[in-house]
């Protein structure tokens, strides 16, 4: 039977962690979860794995849990909390990959989530880890997406949940939902570093159990992805993986979930994996660039896709990892990029938060320099909902788009007809 252990990432310790935690008990390291899978048959695996979107039952409508061969961590049996995560679409796109390149540009929509982001997915696997072994009190530290999305979680378990989140930095679409879920919200310190690095701190000694992304189950749900995302194009990989980086859980999720594939067979090739940071929050990408074996950290990041706003990443570590594997890249574009990125999105119909645009711009940005061919087959991940964000939306209506777009008219006949003749 497929069974699994952590163990700390730093080569120099590799140090085997009996009890849960998000370090290495011996060096601090980052910790991941090491799965012995039995021998795969990668054809049937993928039958079954198929058949299963046709099942009724919960654990198979779940786009993570419908890969569980993947997660040998959880027993058969074993309460899963699930909130039917994943399953999410993957949509073509006409002017934004023409804009972007041109190439072929697909998006995987991971807004389209219960609590509308790609957290849902490491987030199931990380609360019924939790719950099966007792947590009472789970944590977090958020820019508003793993916030919410642990509320929803937590609340489905029937543990407490308490939320670290930097004053004022969060969108309120993102804190009202976590308050609606009965969350306790801690509003402390002024970025996400700041919040995260105190609750880091007092975490054990105040009995929380914390699930931010350097809890390596958090991982392991979010790598379930490159197999549905495998799956939908019949297991044809793309030339790149696109993903915004904050504290980089997702491009670690998503290069893990790529190296399990490709050992066992599922798929031949495997994807060149780019992270892309906000010019005002992109530590990854000048620890890279600077060819610096420690972090580069940004003291007090900036920008407006609020979600990716930090300044020290937790898994910096293991997403360099994944650079190497994959020969991936990272990149680094401006708030004017991301706002022209996601109008252009916004053209296709395809909506997003700003941290997810990001990814657009990015591809932008490398085909101009040569990094990504023209006609490249590209997949970006939109991390996040429209609806995650509407200040940004109408913080940055011009205000001349809001007089042709956007008009108050008398509840008359003739006045609409006017408006539509003069406007539409
Ligand atoms: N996109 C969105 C919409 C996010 O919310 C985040 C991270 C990222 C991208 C970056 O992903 O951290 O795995 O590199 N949000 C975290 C949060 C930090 O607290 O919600 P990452």
């Amino acid at each position: 039977m497929s069974s699994a252990y952590l163990q700390c990432i730093e080569e120099a310790c590799g140090h085997r962690q009996e009890k849960d935690a998000v370090a290495c008990a011996d060096c601090g390291g980052l910790l991941e979860l090491v799965c012995e899978f039995d021998p795969f048959d990668p054809d049937g695996m993928r039958r079954i794995w198929h058949q299963r979107r046709l099942s009724g039952e919960p654990i198979d409508r779940s786009g993570v849990w419908r890969f569980r061969e993947l997660l040998p961590f959880v027993r058969p049996g074993e309460r899963i909390v699930s909130l039917s995560e994943g399953s999410t679409p993957l949509v073509g796109t006409r002017r934004a990959g023409w804009w972007a390149g041109p190439v072929h540009l697909t998006i995987k929509h991971q807004g389209n989530n219960p609590t509308g982001s790609f957290k849902d997915l490491g987030m199931t696997a990380c609360i019924t880890r939790a719950a099966s072994k007792g947590v009472r009190i789970v944590a977090c530290a958020s820019t508003g997406n793993t916030s919410s999305s642990m509320a929803a979680y937590a609340g489905r378990a029937g543990l407490r949940a308490v939320l670290f989140v930097p004053y004022k930095q969060i969108s309120s679409a993102k804190l009202a939902q976590a308050l609606d879920f009965g969350a306790l919200v801690l509003e402390v310190g002024d970025t996400f570093d700041q919040a995260f690095c105190l609750l880091r701190e007092v975490a054990p000694s105040l009995g929380m159990y914390l699930v931010n992304s350097v809890n390596p189950f958090r991982i392991e749900g979010q790598k379930t992805i490159v197999a549905e995302l495998m799956e939908q194009r019949a297991w044809r990989p793309p030339d790149f993986i696109v993903v915004p980086g904050g504290n980089l859980g997702n491009a670690s999720a998503i290069g893990k979930g790529l190296r399990e594939l490709k050992e066992f067979g599922f798929i031949e090739k495997v994807p060149r994996v780019v992270v892309v940071q906000a010019a005002g929050a992109n530590p990854f990408y000048r620890t890279l660039t600077a060819q610096s074996p420690d972090l580069i950290p940004v003291e007090n990041p900036s920008t407006e896709a609020t979600a990716i706003r930090i300044g020290r990443p937790a898994n910096w570590k293991k997403a360099r990892r994944v650079l190497e594997w994959t020969n991936g890249m990272c990149e680094s574009v401006t708030d004017e990029e991301i706002f022209e990125a996601k109008r252009v999105l916004a053209e296709d119909g395809v909506g997003c938060e700003p941290a997810s645009a990001a990814t657009v711009a990015g591809v932008r940005k490398l085909v101009r320099s040569g990094k990504i061919e023209r006609h490249a087959d590209v997949v970006a991940i939109l991390t996040g909902h429209q609806l995650k964000d509407t200040e940004y939306v109408m913080r940055h209506r011009p205000p001349s788009e809001e007089d042709r777009q956007r008009l108050r008219v008398e509840p008359t006949l003739g006045a609409v007809r006017e408006a539509l003749t003069r406007h539409l």
